[in-house]
């Protein structure tokens, strides 16, 4: 079997029998096709590595050719590995991206550097995300992506902006949403979600609003009534760091498969973790192939908690967050 990888996509293996679209398509990957025979060439693509047999034609492509940004996968059959583009194709269980207008319906403070801004979707078709994703907010200085704080249902959108006058651009996106009343979104984006639930046990791990994907995870499994064992770490600097500490109580209560640790970073209290976040998670992990983990935060937050984990042995691909993606590593 050879395997089929789409750069920020996805991966599946192909057999030599069938074409890489019929093996797309098995994996449940979204891949344009209409015709299946080479007539439409809604499947279409680039050859990005690797060769190709056409069979119909018995000829071969080979990545960097003239004819590779023309290969049609429903005639194609991989000769090796290869990587692929093709346009619109969606990885199992990605949404379709939509752009639509807003309503700002509440601004609430929550701290004095954090606010609960509440958007209510246009009737309708209303687009779909899954829990753990982010959303964009288009304003015309630029866009800002922010996590989706509660669980898929109905139109409204529950965002935790976080602001601060060392932060210039975070003060014109709370000022921009202040004086208006409606705002351009782009949704739903990001890999770190529940769009099937896991078979394991669930650890999620934030650090101050990178709690808000972690609540909607955590409402989505409350609603889907997940009942495997999940730990949730919330780390901070100070108790007033946790804009929604009550919030966090509640879901414990809720879930009697949770248990909540709080965890603070520069001062000591009773019934807080005292340290950093990962080392919270690590004084608990005793299994570690076994959970999934989840991480929301600050790419330092994130990079800790990852490298903390896969030293402690928990396999890399245990380990999700979008920060993973959107801010690498540099080499
Ligand atoms: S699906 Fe029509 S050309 Fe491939």
């Amino acid at each position: 079997m050879k395997r089929i990888n789409i750069p920020l996509v996805g991966s599946f293996g192909v057999d030599s029998d069938e074409t890489i679209l019929e093996a797309g398509l098995r994996a449940s990957f979204s891949f344009p096709a209409a015709c299946r025979n080479g007539v439409c060439e809604r499947c279409q693509g680039t050859l990005l590595k690797g060769s190709v047999h056409i069979a119909r034609k018995d000829h071969t492509i080979h990545a960097g050719e003239t004819d590779s940004t023309r290969v049609l996968y429903c005639l194609a059959h991989a000769l090796t590995d290869c990587e692929i583009s093709v346009p619109d194709i969606r990885a199992p269980g990605e949404l379709p991206v939509h752009e639509v207008t807003c309503q700002i319906t509440e601004i609430t403070p929550l701290s004095d550097d954090v606010s609960r801004v509440m958007l209510r979707l246009p009737a309708g078709k209303v687009p779909r995300w899954h829990a753990g994703q982010y959303l964009e907010l288009l304003f015309p200085f630029g866009d800002c992506a922010f996590s989706i704080a509660n669980a898929p249902s109905g139109r409204d959108l529950e965002l935790h902006v976080r602001y601060h006058h060392e932060n210039s651009s975070s003060l014109d996106v709370i000022a921009a949403l202040q004086n208006d009343s409606l705002v351009k979104v782009r949704l739903p984006g990001g890999t770190r979600h529940l769009a099937a639930l896991p078979e394991r046990p669930i650890w999620l791990i934030c650090g101050s609003t990178g709690f808000a994907p972690i609540k909607a995870m955590l409402e989505h499994l409350r609603n889907e009534h997940f009942r495997l064992p999940i730990h949730l770490y919330w780390g901070a600097r100070t108790q007033t760091d946790m804009y929604l500490a009550d919030a966090a109580k509640a879901l414990d209560a809720e879930l009697p498969n949770l248990k909540y640790i709080p965890a603070l970073s520069e001062e000591k209290r009773d019934d807080f973790f005292f340290g950093l976040i990962h080392e919270a998670v690590l004084k608990d992990l005793h299994t570690p192939a076994e959970p999934i983990f989840y991480v929301g935060g600050s790419p330092p937050m994130a990079w800790a908690v990852f490298d903390a984990l896969v030293g402690a042995g928990v396999p890399a691909e245990h380990i999700h967050s979008d920060v993973y993606d959107y801010a690498p590593r540099a080499e």
